[in-house]
């Protein structure tokens, strides 16, 4: 199952045919189970986080290799604060763990680095070093690396609300003008196409604040694997499943 998907997108973009169509132009994923995998195996709930740092690295190669425009991972959300200090603190060093030892690499793909979220409640080194990857990798033209990171979809409605009627106040913006294209131009994936495929391992079923807008329209993908052990054959199932899918956005095929 795993060779013949990316010889088929091979194949697929040799020939007349757009792969874009038969491939997600964006996938977002919700990083989560970390802390029940840990459980599992009788560790500290951080040992998970650093166990899903790995899986994201790995499943960041897969995408890349197999040709995905966009990869929004979420990472921390704006509700996540809630949890242990000592949590937050580790998970809040992650990002620089991460572009520490995966930068180099990731610049050497051609991946450009972007961050969504409220980037004013993060700590200042935890900003820093996302900055950091953002500017040296501004350039590059490869797969968008997207992390949301002390982001929260509510949040993220709200700034653009506000930004719109702040413009609306000031005369520059009339607001008869306001349409759907104008919301999305405000929020923080304003240079993002809306992901099309979402995968939330764990078990769980629900969205838990992320890209509420964004995923109108998108392939929803569940599975019962943990974070941590997310690897290319659920990528490569996930990314079927999308590829059987019916996608009629209201409409009907004739
Ligand atoms: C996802 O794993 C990571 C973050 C939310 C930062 P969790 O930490 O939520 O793991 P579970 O859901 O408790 O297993
Ligand atoms: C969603 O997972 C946030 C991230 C993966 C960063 P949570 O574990 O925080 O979500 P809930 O609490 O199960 O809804
Ligand atoms: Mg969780």
């Amino acid at each position: 199952m795993r060779l013949p998907l990316r010889d088929y997108f091979r194949k697929k973009n040799t020939d007349k045919s757009t792969a874009s169509d038969q491939l997600p132009r964006h996938i977002a994923i919700v990083m989560d189970g970390n802390g029940r995998w840990a459980k599992q195996r009788g560790l500290p709930r951080t040992a998970g986080h650093h166990a899903g740092m790995v899986a994201l690295r790995r499943t960041i190669r897969y995408a890349d290799e197999l040709g995905i425009q966009v990869l929004t991972v979420y990472a921390f959300s704006t509700e996540n604060w809630k949890r242990p200090r000592l949590e937050v603190d580790f998970l809040m060093r992650l990002p620089s763990e991460f572009l520490k030892t995966d930068l180099a690499e990731l610049k050497e793909k051609n991946v450009r680095v972007t961050v969504i979220g409220d980037r004013e409640g993060l700590p200042h080194h935890t900003r820093d070093s996302v900055h950091k990857a953002e500017q040296e990798t501004a350039g590059n033209t490869g797969m968008v690396l997207n992390f949301a990171l002390n982001y929260g979809s509510r949040a993220e409605l709200l700034h653009a609300i506000r930004n719109i009627v702040e413009k609306v106040s000031s005369g520059s913006l009339d607001s008869g003008d306001i349409d759907e294209t104008t919301i999305s131009n405000h929020l923080f994936t304003a240079s993002l196409p809306d992901p099309d495929l979402l995968i939330r391992p764990s078990g769980e079923y629900r969205l838990s604040n992320f890209l509420l807008w964004q995923l109108a329209y998108a392939e929803l993908w569940f599975s019962d694997v943990y974070w941590p052990d997310f690897d290319k054959v659920h990528l490569l199932e996930a990314i079927e499943a999308y590829q059987r899918r019916d996608r009629r956005y209201g409409g009907i095929k004739l």
